[in-house]
C-alpha cells in the first residue's frame, strides 16, 4: 500500500513536470547558453555568412603558436593564399605538387573549415612552361588534365572553387591571357563544366577585384549571363575587395551585391584587405616602379599606425560591415586576405619592404580597433537573451 502511493506520486510529479515544462516558455538553460553574447568573429556572424582567411605555407605547417591558436578561433572559412596556384601544385608538365594542398585540406577537416580552393585558372603565378603551350589542343587537353587532377583530388572535401581568377580588363573586356589566346572565349564555358564535372557537389566562383567597379562589372554580368545562357553551372561571384581607406564607395559595393545577386549568384567578398598607405597610381604621372621602394612618402608608417589612421581604418571596416549585414542574405562568406598585418601581402605590394596595417588584427596577433568594430556589429545582430 505504502509502495503504490509513492508510485503514483512520483507519477503525478513526472506529469506535473512535463506538463510544466511543455507549458514553459521561458528559454531553456541550453538556449541560454547558447545565446549568451558571442565573442569571436566567427560566432558573431555564424548565422549570416562565413569568416574567413587565407592560410600560407606558415600557417598550414603551424610554424607560429599565436597564429594556430587564433586561426581557429576567430575564422570558419580558409582559402589556400599561394599552393594551389598553378606555378606551385603543377609545377612542371607531367608532375603536380600536392604536398602543402594536401596540409591545408587535411587541417580544414580537422577544423571543420569551409574550404576553398585558390584558384584553378589564372593568368598570373603560372608555371613557366605554360608560356610554351601554344598549341590550341595541347593546351586545352592539359587545362583538362589539370582541372580534373586538382578537382577531383579534393572531391567532397573543397567546399567552392575559383574556377578562374582575374578574367576581365578594368574596361569589362576578357583580358588577353594564354587561355583567352590559345583556346578563344569558349575556355571559360569548357573550364567550369571540367570542375563541375570533377565534383558535382563543389561551389564554383569567378573571382576578381574591382568587379564593383561600373564598367568591369558590367562586364562581368554579361559574361556570366553568357555561361549561365548555355547551361554552365556557377554557384558564385567573388569580390576580392582589395580596397583602400577611401575606395571602393559604399555606393559600388552595395550595387554590386544587388546586381550579382539578380543572377542567381551567391555573393563572396574574398580577399578583404583595406591599405593604408599612398597607393602609386594616385601620383599623377607616375608608374609603379622601383623608384619609390624606400622613399618615406610611400612608407609613411614604419614604427606604428598612429591613433587617427587607426580610428578611420576602424570606420571604414565599420561602413563595409554595415552594408555587408544590411545584404546578408545575398552573402554567403567574408574572407580576409591574411591573418594578421605582418602576413599580408601588401607589405610587398605594389611596393616591397614597406609596413602596411590592412587586417584586423595587429603584428603581435592583438585585435586591433577595426576588430572591435566588425564584432560589435556582428554581436547586434542577434542580441543575447537575458
Ligand atoms: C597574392 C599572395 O597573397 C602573395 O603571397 C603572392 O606573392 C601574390 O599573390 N589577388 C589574388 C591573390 O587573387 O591570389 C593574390 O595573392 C592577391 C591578389
Amino acid at each position: 500500500m505504502h509502495l503504490l502511493r509513492i508510485k503514483i506520486l512520483l507519477l503525478l510529479t513526472i506529469g506535473t513536470s512535463i506538463l510544466f515544462s511543455c507549458q514553459n516558455t521561458e528559454p531553456t538553460q541550453k538556449e541560454l547558453t547558447t545565446k549568451k553574447e558571442k565573442t569571436t568573429l566567427k560566432d558573431a556572424y555564424e548565422e549570416h555568412f562565413l569568416i574567413g582567411t587565407t592560410l600560407s605555407k606558415q600557417h598550414i605547417n603551424q610554424e607560429i603558436p599565436k597564429a594556430a591558436a587564433l586561426i581557429p578561433r576567430e575564422f570558419n572559412a580558409i582559402t589556400a593564399e599561394n599552393m594551389m596556384k598553378w606555378m606551385n601544385i603543377h609545377p612542371a608538365k607531367d608532375s603536380f605538387d600536392f604536398s602543402m594542398s594536401d596540409k591545408f585540406v587535411a587541417l580544414g577537416q580537422q577544423q571543420e573549415m569551409f574550404m576553398v580552393g585558390h584558384t584553378l585558372v589564372w593568368h598570373s603565378q603560372l608555371a613557366d612552361y605554360m608560356n610554351e603551350m601554344t598549341d590550341k589542343e595541347a593546351l586545352e587537353a592539359h587545362l583538362k588534365n589539370h582541372i580534373e587532377t586538382i578537382v577531383g583530388r579534393y572531391k567532397g572535401k573543397i567546399d567552392g572553387w575559383d574556377v578562374v581568377n582575374e578574367a576581365l580588363n578594368e574596361d569589362g573586356t576578357l583580358r588577353e591571357s594564354i587561355f583567352l589566346k590559345v583556346l578563344g572565349e569558349e575556355y571559360l564555358e569548357k573550364i567550369f563544366r571540367w570542375a563541375a564535372a570533377a565534383d558535382p557537389s563543389a561551389e564554383l566562383y569567378y573571382n576578381d577585384y574591382n568587379i564593383e567597379q561600373p564598367a568591369k562589372r558590367k562586364g562581368c554580368i554579361e559574361m556570366i549571363k553568357k555561361l549561365q545562357a548555355k547551361g554552365v553551372k556557377i554557384d558564385g561571384v567573388g569580390i576580392q575587395g582589395h580596397w583602400s581607406l577611401l575606395g571602393a564607395s559604399i555606393k559600388d559595393i552595395e550595387d554590386s551585391i544587388l546586381e550579382f545577386a539578380a543572377l542567381g549568384l551567391k555573393v563572396d567578398f574574398t580577399e578583404l584587405d583595406i591599405t593604408v598607405l599612398p597607393n602609386p597610381w594616385d601620383l599623377k604621372g607616375a608608374e609603379v616602379s622601383q623608384n619609390f621602394e624606400g622613399s618615406p612618402f610611400m612608407n609613411p608608417y614604419p614604427e606604428g599606425l598612429p591613433d587617427s589612421v587607426q580610428v578611420k581604418l576602424a570606420n571604414r571596416y565599420q561602413s563595409l560591415f554595415e552594408l555587408f549585414v544590411k545584404h546578408k542574405d545575398k552573402i554567403n562568406r567574408v574572407t580576409f586576405w591574411g591573418v594578421h598585418d605582418g602576413h599580408s601581402w601588401l607589405n610587398n605590394w605594389p611596393i616591397k619592404d614597406r609596413t602596411n596595417y590592412p587586417l584586423l588584427f595587429d603584428r603581435e596577433f592583438n585585435p586591433k580597433p577595426a576588430y572591435f568594430e566588425v564584432l560589435k556589429i556582428g554581436q547586434a545582430i542577434d542580441p543575447p537573451v537575458n
